[in-house]
């Protein structure tokens, strides 16, 4: 299963000098530009309140961006946001999946809207799986089922869409190790098949196990971005820390303000 453009250089997402200021007035993200292509892991890295949500939201067309633009293989999100919907596959740390429907049924649900009523349920059998999703889990509820569970259940409704873009929001968070250690392991073979991953994460350890990309938020803005294997060596939490004292030292203007 190759993606379509993988074999053009063309971004799968992009965030063009994105903005977002919440009606109440606070700025949460200011100006960040990124790329993600086929076949590569982006992560956003930062503290509480650095606006990671808020970017993945504006892709999702959760929200509109107060300025600039997201753009999922070139279709702008909030232009044109059932076509960007069908290309994205969102896993977030309360993934959105209905707890009365057992497994197969939250994935023929989530196939159905993502303009794929062609799968039956052998690809959903297939798809849970791969996740690591035990056969005797397939037919029981969401209601039961345990974080790790929900997070694999998100990755198999994102190999049944065939998403070739996939955001997540913090999606190890809460994972036991070895839960987090397969997470990662099936986001890399995701990535093996030429996805497009956007992910945010407080887990430094594993934003340099698996990033190609990773970039530091804080305050709106993005402060570092750096190739993981640039980082190669380094410890990546030094350079956080040393980032975030340099940048929060600064007299910066308070981010809430008016328009
Ligand atoms: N719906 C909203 N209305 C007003 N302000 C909001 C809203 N959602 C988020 N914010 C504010 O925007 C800023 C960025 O929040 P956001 O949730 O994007 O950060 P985050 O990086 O995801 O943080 P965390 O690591 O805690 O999840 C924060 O100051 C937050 O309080
Ligand atoms: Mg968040």
């Amino acid at each position: 299963m190759k993606m379509e453009n993988e074999t053009t250089d063309r971004p799968m997402l992009e965030a063009v000098n994105l903005s977002k200021r919440y009606d109440d007035g606070v700025l949460a993200l200011d100006g960040v530009s990124f790329e993600v292509k086929p076949g590569e892991i982006f992560v956003m890295l930062g503290g509480n309140g650095a606006g990671k949500t808020t970017a993945l939201n504006i892709f999702l067309n959760f929200i509109d961006p107060t300025e600039g633009e997201a753009k999922i293989n070139g279709i702008m999100t909030h232009f044109d946001p059932l076509k960007a919907k069908e290309l994205v596959a969102f896993v977030s740390e309360n993934v959105m999946l209905y707890e009365n429907f057992t497994a197969m049924q939250n994935l023929d649900f989530f196939a159905s809207i993502g303009g794929k009523n062609v799968y039956g349920d052998k690809d959903y059998r297939d798809a849970l799986l791969r996740v690591g999703l035990l056969e005797e889990s397939h037919h029981k509820k969401l209601k039961n089922f345990s974080k790790g569970m929900r997070q694999k259940c998100g990755l198999a409704i994102a190999i049944v869409k065939d998403a070739p873009a996939i955001l997540l929001d913090e999606p190890t968070s809460g994972l036991d190790p070895q839960a987090g250690h397969e997470f990662i392991k099936l986001l890399d073979s995701l990535r093996g098949e030429g996805r497009a991953i956007l992910m945010s994460t407080h887990d430094i350890f594993r934003a340099r196990e698996i990033a190609d990309t990773i970039a530091i938020l804080n305050r709106g803005k993005i402060i570092m971005q750096k190739k993981a294997s640039e980082i190669a060596g380094r410890d990546l939490e030094d350079l956080y820390l040393q980032y975030m004292a340099g940048h929060n030292s600064e007299v910066e203007s308070p981010a809430i303000g008016g328009v």
